[in-house]
């Protein structure tokens, strides 16, 4: 059988970022760098590779310079031109004519009505969500893994990672039905259980294959946990209309928008690199002893 293809991905980026103040006061926190490129970017090159054509940015207060990352600048690139430097650090920021897209979030009102702004854009086919704090490093990217398996059973696809019992509560967690190698079907989503009640240990992280009817449950989804309008309390009312798998990730997961997890990624990502990699080793090394 053969499933709509997934051509836009939908990138909230309107949250207020409270948890990397005072860094996010004046700037998403989308434009923190991990080494040398914005988090927004990353997300962007995994969509891309995973054949996704259009980008839609749902943004909030202070877009301007998520904006300006993914405009051609001719002055800068004039400019290194005429200087002889090389292009190549601009390379991958060009899209199709037509993408990106921006859509405006005017409250901050939750992770599902971030995404139900984007909602005539999406229109009536299968969309990705990649929540860019979280950074997702594997070969291939998260994202292309999902699509693969989005090719075989279709319907929702959402990842699937375990976390530790003390972790359960931060999250949405998947009630899990049967299992087939990395897919697990989903009988059930709660977000943010109470200590204790958790169904599993499978959270879900930023990255989901949804189907256009979420946008129809959204229209009237009540807020849930925290006061906002959540994401997982829609796609939970899919359950058992539509087919609905988590995929656990083969790759690392980076938790950007937590000050911890953000070093964490800055660091192994800049040991895997060629250039700078020998040089933060060693550093890491003295610093330790
Ligand atoms: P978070 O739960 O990380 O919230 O949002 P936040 O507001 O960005 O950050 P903290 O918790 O205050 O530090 C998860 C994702 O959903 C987007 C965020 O931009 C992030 O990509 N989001 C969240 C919105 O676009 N709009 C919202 O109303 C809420």
């Amino acid at each position: 059988m053969t499933f709509k293809p997934v051509r836009k991905a939908v990138l909230p980026v309107a949250g207020l970022g409270t948890r990397f103040l005072p860094a996010t006061k004046a700037m998403p926190k989308e434009m923190l760098t991990v080494v040398d490129k914005p988090l927004i970017q990353y997300a962007v090159e995994e969509a891309l590779e995973a054949g996704i054509e259009q980008i839609i940015f749902v943004t909030g207060r202070n877009k301007s310079a998520l904006e300006d990352h993914f405009d051609i600048s001719y002055e800068l690139e004039d400019t290194m031109r005429a200087r002889g430097k090389s292009l190549s650090a601009l390379e991958g920021l060009r899209q199709k004519p037509g993408s990106p897209v921006y859509v405006r979030q005017q409250e901050p009102l939750g992770l599902g009505h971030a995404v139900w702004c984007a909602r005539d854009i999406v229109g009536d086919e299968p969309f990705a969500v990649l929540l860019p704090d979280e950074l997702m490093a594997g070969t291939p990217g998260f994202l292309s893994q999902m699509v693969e398996a989005y090719r075989q059973v279709g319907g929702n696809v959402i990842g699937a990672l375990e976390v530790a019992d003390s972790e359960t509560d931060k999250y949405g967690i998947i009630s899990p039905g049967k299992v087939y190698g990395r897919l697990t079907e989903v009988t059930a989503l709660v977000e943010k259980p109470a200590r204790g009640t958790a169904p599993s240990n499978l959270m879900i992280p930023g990255r989901y294959i949804l189907q256009p009817e979420v946008m129809r449950i959204l229209e009237t989804q009540e807020k849930g946990a925290g006061g906002e309008i959540q994401l997982t309390d829609a796609m939970a009312q899919l359950i058992g209309r539509q087919p609905f798998h988590g995929y656990t990730f083969d790759g690392a997961r980076y938790d950007c928008g937590d000050k911890a997890g953000y070093i964490q990624a800055n660091l192994a990502l800049a040991l895997q690199r060629e250039d700078i990699g020998p040089v933060v080793r060693e550093f890491a090394r003295a610093l330790l002893n």
